[in-house]
C-alpha cells in the first residue's frame, strides 16, 4: 500500500474529529506534553495542525502558533481557532523559506499517509540549525490487550514497508537520511481508554483510524474483514476492555 495523504477522509470526518479523538482533554494532555519542550520566546510552526485543537492550547499557554495542514475541511476549525496563523499546505512542500524556523511540532501526522520523506526534508529544509521538531505520534506506546494485537497484527500485513508506523526505530533512519537527528523521546503520558471487540470491529469498517486510513483493493479489504470476524469471535465481545497506552515526545533536531 502507497503512502498517500488522505486529505478527502480528513475532509468528511473533520465535523466530529475533536469529539472522537478525545476533545480538549487530549489536546489539553498532548499541550501539556509539548509546552515543556519549547522556547516561550519563539513562535511554533504546527504541521498537520488539523482543526487547530491542539494548536489553541499551546496558545492558552502563551505559544505564538502558526499551522498549516493539508485539509481545508480541517483547517476551516483551525481558522476558526487561530484566525489567519494557519494556511492550507502539503508538509511535503511548505511554503515557508529556509532555515528560518525555531521549532515546530506535529502530533498524529505521521500515520497520516504523507510522504514522509518528504516531510523530513522539507522540515530539515525550513528548520534553522539547532532547531527542532517535537513530533507526537499516533501509535506512542500501543496497547497490547487482545484487541491491539490483532490491529496491530493487520496494520503489519497492510503495510508491510511500515510507511504508516511513526515510532522511532522506523523514523530515525529517515530523519538521519533528510539531516534530522532523532535526540530521544520525552514527555511519556500514560492514558487508558475503553473500547469493545465489537466497537472496534464496526470503526474499522471503514479502513484504519476510523477513516484516517482507508482500506481499498480486494486483498485489502479482504484482509480488514478477516479481522472484524477475529475481533467479533474474541471472548465477550461487547466487553469494554481497559485500554493502556502511553504518549511520548519524539525530539528531531536539525544537526547545527
Ligand atoms: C489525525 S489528524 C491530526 C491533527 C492535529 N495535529 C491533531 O492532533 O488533532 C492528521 C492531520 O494531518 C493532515 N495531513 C495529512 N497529510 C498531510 C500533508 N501531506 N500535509 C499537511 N497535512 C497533512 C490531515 O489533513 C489531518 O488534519
Amino acid at each position: 500500500m502507497g503512502a498517500s495523504s488522505g486529505t478527502a477522509e480528513f475532509d468528511a470526518i473533520a465535523p466530529g474529529y475533536d469529539e472522537s479523538r478525545g476533545g480538549t482533554a487530549r489536546a489539553a494532555g498532548f499541550a501539556g506534553q509539548l509546552a515543556p519542550l519549547l522556547d516561550p520566546a519563539l513562535p511554533v510552526l504546527d504541521i498537520g495542525v488539523g482543526t487547530g485543537i491542539v494548536a489553541a492550547e499551546l496558545a492558552a499557554r502563551g505559544h505564538r502558533v502558526h499551522g498549516l495542514d493539508l485539509s481545508p475541511g480541517m483547517l476551516a476549525r483551525a481558522r476558526a481557532r487561530l484566525g489567519d496563523r494557519v494556511a492550507v499546505a502539503d508538509a511535503g512542500r511548505l511554503p515557508v523559506r529556509d532555515g528560518v524556523v525555531g521549532q515546530a511540532v506535529s502530533t498524529w501526522l505521521l500515520h497520516a499517509g504523507p510522504d514522509r520523506r518528504a516531510v523530513f526534508s522539507e522540515v530539515a529544509r525550513v528548520l534553522r540549525p539547532g532547531g527542532r521538531w517535537l513530533v507526537i505520534p499516533a501509535g506512542g506506546v500501543r496497547p497490547s490487550d487482545d484487541i491491539g494485537r490483532l490491529v496491530d497484527a493487520l496494520e503489519d500485513r497492510l503495510d508491510p514497508e511500515r510507511t504508516r508506523r511513526d515510532d522511532p526505530e522506523t523514523l530515525a533512519p529517515v530523519a538521519a537520511s533528510n539531516g534530522l537527528v532523532l535526540e530521544g523521546t520525552a514527555s511519556q503520558r500514560p492514558t487508558t481508554f475503553r473500547v469493545t471487540p465489537r466497537s472496534m470491529a464496526a470503526s474499522l469498517a471503514r479502513g484504519l483510524f476510523t477513516g484516517a486510513w482507508p482500506v481499498t483493493g480486494p486483498a485489502a479489504e479482504r484482509l480488514l474483514a478477516e479481522t472484524r470476524e477475529r475481533l467479533l469471535a474474541l471472548p465477550d465481545p461487547d466487553r469494554p476492555r481497559v485500554r493502556e497506552a502511553a504518549d511520548f515526545v519524539m525530539v528531531f533536531r536539525k544537526e547545527s
